[in-house]
């Protein structure tokens, strides 16, 4: 499969290099309105691959996107010291009334992953500018908060965060809800395990991952700027799932025509992704204050919304 890349950033070369470590995809084509940044990244990648794997990886302009299966969308501004991601939202949405059109012009089948933030509200208008069926226009959303849920839980308990199944619903942002009361670790509720190995979820142990996840972003950007490897290797694994058709669920975002009361808007629930992009959802039963707070989080993100001249 080829995957194309606009947007040759920290972001978008972060995930062309994690694609490009995991050899998941043939071809990888980075784009940016910088020729020489994205030929520079392109190079920089391609050196890395003879140590693992086969790809390709070039740097073009929108014709070399032709034929790619999937598009990643990682153009525009990233967060500053102290920003929210919503405060991104005029600038990237100006920039994707550009992006969108050339990419669909070119790839008319390609399944766009979308890694700009404010990232629900980008998929949202990624998906009003190209027309094309929600679930074939998918937002990173909070697999990179359900990523750092399960490795804070891991660490708590000891054991693999691959080992922890958690998630992150709602907007991946300030709002976000982390799904505590239906987290597992292996086959055992958290609650249940974490009082028979002697370290329970008390109060403050909850906080303090709450925190830890909540504020990940915040505090990586205060001490380096960005945050990309993260967020690369996300993008990286919603590709593979679509490439191998591997139908995981992961809590990715896409524009979702009702939720907790809530009306055609874009936030992340666990869904099946595969070769088709999103195949289904898997909304989780929440308790009385997890259902609250994403409704919270879906209606904060409708407003929003509700702000962009399309
Ligand atoms: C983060 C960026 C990707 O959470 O929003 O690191």
């Amino acid at each position: 499969m080829k995957v194309g890349i606009v947007g040759a950033g920290m972001v978008g070369s972060s995930a062309g290099y994690a694609l490009a470590m995991l050899g998941i995809v043939s071809d990888i084509v980075l784009v940016d309105r910088n020729a020489a940044l994205a030929l520079a990244q392109a190079e920089d990648i391609s050196h890395a691959v003879p140590f693992v794997s086969a790809t390709t990886v070039i740097a073009g302009d929108y014709a070399d996107l032709t034929g790619a299966g999937v598009v990643i969308l990682a153009a525009g501004v990233s967060q500053k010291p102290g920003e929210t991601r919503l405060e991104l939202l005029e600038r990237n949405a100006a920039v994707f009334r550009d992006v969108v059109g050339e990419v669909l012009r070119v790839a008319p089948d390609a399944i766009l992953l979308i890694a700009s933030n404010p990232v629900d509200i980008m998929t949202q208008v990624a998906t009003r500018l190209s027309g094309l069926p929600p679930q074939r226009v998918i937002g990173s959303g909070t697999i990179l908060d359900s990523a750092r849920f399960r490795s804070l839980i891991g660490r708590h308990l000891g054991i693999s965060p691959q080992s922890v199944h958690a998630y992150v619903l709602g907007e991946h942002g300030d709002s976000e809800v982390l799904g505590w009361s239906n987290a597992r670790a292996g086959s055992v509720s958290l609650q249940s395990f974490a009082e028979q190995i002697g370290s329970p979820l008390t109060d403050d142990v909850r906080q303090s991952i709450d925190e830890g996840v909540r504020n990940a972003a915040y505090k990586i950007i205060n001490g380096k700027g960005a945050t990309y490897y993260g967020i690369g290797a996300g993008l990286a694994r919603i590709v593979k799932a679509i490439a191998q058709d591997q139908r995981d669920v992961l809590s990715v975002s896409i524009v979702t025509p009702h939720i907790v009361d809530v009306e055609d808007v874009a936030l992340s629930v666990p869904r099946i992704v595969g070769a088709d992009g999103v195949v289904a959802d898997l909304i989780p039963e929440l308790e009385a204050s997890e259902h609250t707070a994403l409704g919270r989080s879906a209606a904060l993100l409708k407003e929003r919304v509700e702000s962009i001249k399309f």
